[in-house]
């Protein structure tokens, strides 16, 4: 397989830099914050058995995982170790060697690479910055072969914070039933709308889609490692099932406690993302205010991540000058492949502004 770029740059760096200002996951949780949120928690913790648990996940968490859909029940929910497993599960579920895949970019590695990896090709249908980070819904017809099988939406998009407007959402949904693509829908960002509305899941429109969501980055758990897929397509998630043997198998007990506890409050976790994620929006626009001719954004809509234009030098050269000066890690736009023009910033971080501020400091010195 291809190098993760991204994790490979992130496990060099993540634990080591005096300001990450990168992430894609918001501000952790503790053991103890999440227990403190149910009066049984403790106990039940504490008591619970370490054996090997459901593959499909506990009914418990299914139900908490079901009740974020609509018109979902929990036999329609597959529990994974991330959502990293899932985009595996499903690759190698639904691909065969020749088939054909269209994936809305930048975006997450491994929604092409695993795909490629099993012998299926990748089209690029990359979304536009001077469109507001939206993909033109009419370039889909000339992408489409008689091979494809399968169309990737990452929508909110990490690493654009872009999110496709309900109408074009529509018209790529309606394309994709039309055709008989299968839609996977990566939609870990999804509930963290800086102000617009919430789109529907892929699943809630389409009776034969894979909705992946995670702990990670709406709840602020990634450490649970629990994400999960689901689709009203029973047969389909039960091939996912099968693969999934080969691979984790099923979820630490520990974590699909914890990860059930989080989701019985899922609207309080959510919004304590969200508010660390609109104050850095605020304090991200006030230094791009400060050096307009270094540094722009068309300003992210929805997740936890922001796309830096750098202007009059490439990103990684400046990144890489950042990371020397300041100790700050941002993460340039080739680890994404994309053209040497952006920065990946993270806004659900509470210490990013400590960051931006060694920032500015060093802009003003330049
Ligand atoms: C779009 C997207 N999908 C999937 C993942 C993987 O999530 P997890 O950490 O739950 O495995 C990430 C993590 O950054 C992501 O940004």
């Amino acid at each position: 397989m291809r190098p993760f770029a991204l994790e490979r740059y992130l496990a060099q760096h993540e634990f080591s830099v005096r300001h990450l200002a990168c992430a894609s996951d918001p501000d952790t949780l503790r053991v103890h914050d999440v227990l403190a949120l149910e009066p049984t928690a403790r106990d039940r913790l504490l008591t619970l058995s370490l054996g090997y648990t459901e593959t499909k996940g506990s009914l418990d968490l299914r139900e908490a995982i079901a009740a974020l859909y609509k018109g979902v029940s929990a036999a329609d929910v597959l529990v994974h170790v991330g959502a990293e497993e899932p985009i595996f599960t499903f690759f190698k579920a639904t691909l065969s060697p020749g088939d054909h895949v269209i994936a809305l970019t930048p975006t997450y590695q491994s929604l092409t690479s695993v795909a490629e990896s099993l012998g299926a090709s990748v089209s690029r249908w990359d979304a536009r910055e001077a469109d507001g980070w939206q993909p033109d819904p009419s370039e889909l017809a000339r992408l489409v072969t008689p091979a494809t099988k399968v169309l990737v939406l990452n929508t909110p998009q990490n690493p654009t914070g872009g999110l496709l407007s309900p109408d074009r959402f529509a018209a790529v949904c309606d394309f994709a039933a039309s055709r008989g693509l299968r839609l996977l829908g990566d939609e870990v960002y999804r509930g963290l709308e800086h102000g617009g509305p919430r789109l529907p899941s892929v699943v809630e429109v389409d009776e034969r889609a894979v909705s992946l969501g995670a702990m990670a980055k709406v709840y602020g758990l990634a450490g649970l490692r629990i994400g999960w897929a689901v689709s009203r397509d029973r047969a389909h998630l039960a091939r996912l099932e099968a693969v999934k043997d080969f691979l984790s198998i099923c979820a630490p007990a520990p974590s699909e406690l914890l990860a059930t506890v989080a989701l019985h409050h899922a609207e309080l976790l959510r919004a304590r993302t969200l508010s660390t994620v609109r104050a850095n929006l605020a304090a991200v626009d006030a230094l791009l205010q400060r050096f307009p001719g270094t540094l722009s954004w068309t300003r992210p809509v929805a997740g936890t991540t922001g796309f830096l234009r750098v202007h009059g030098e490439s990103a990684r050269a400046f990144s890489e000058r950042l990371l020397a000066g300041t100790g700050v890690l941002l993460a340039p736009s080739t680890l994404f492949d994309w053209p040497d023009t952006h920065l990946r910033i993270g806004l659900g971080r509470g210490a990013l502004p400590e960051a931006l501020a060694a920032l500015s400091a060093w802009l003003e010195r330049a």
